[in-house]
């Protein structure tokens, strides 16, 4: 008897930085699919100023998962779905938080569906705790001084306070 290929999902997104909303979508992504890659993107469609470059965020994201076997992370350059094809992703997750996410989300998911037929993009939601969160916001605050604590993991937390520090 064949056993069917294990599915691999990939979550892509800036993570400038990852926040505790993008690991709790990670994590529920892993009752979809077998294995998750997160998928740190060197071109976004919309983020303009980074706090961290792209290898950052990368081990960033790695500290935050140490030990999580079945997530990956790595960067890519290009189209969603030439990396995603390359992977052997078939399935891209991302999280609506809002009626505000929508339009954006919609876009992105017929786009790519029209570059690459054989993917689907499906949409997770985040506990409801989460919904307000975003990297931009996180940016913002701590560049201001506020504590973000409560909203990104300790690893995040420490490299912020440095990076902010140090100009
Ligand atoms: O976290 P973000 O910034 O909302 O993520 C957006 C991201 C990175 C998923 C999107 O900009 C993207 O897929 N970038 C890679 C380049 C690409 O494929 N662009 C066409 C998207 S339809």
């Amino acid at each position: 008897m064949t056993r069917p290929r294990p599915s691999v999902a990939l979550y892509p997104g800036s993570f400038d930085p990852i926040t505790y909303g993008h690991e709790d979508i990670a994590r529920r992504a892993l009752s979809v699919a077998d294995r998750l890659i997160v998928a740190v993107a060197e071109t976004s469609t919309h983020v303009k100023s980074s706090v961290f470059d792209v290898a950052e965020r990368v081990e960033l994201i790695r500290e935050v998962f140490v030990g999580e076997d079945r997530i990956e992370v790595k960067s890519f350059e290009g189209l969603l779905v030439d990396f995603a094809r390359k992977q052997g992703a078939t399935l891209v997750v991302r999280g609506l938080r809002a009626v505000s996410d929508f339009e954006y989300e919609l876009q992105m998911a017929q786009m790519n569906q029209e570059l690459w037929p054989g993917v689907e993009t499906i949409f997770l939601v985040p506990e409801a705790r989460f919904s307000f969160l975003s990297s931009s916001l996180v940016r913002e605050v701590a560049k201001l001084g506020g504590d973000v604590g409560s909203f990104v993991s300790p690893p995040v937390l420490e490299r912020l306070a440095a990076k902010l520090r140090h100009g």
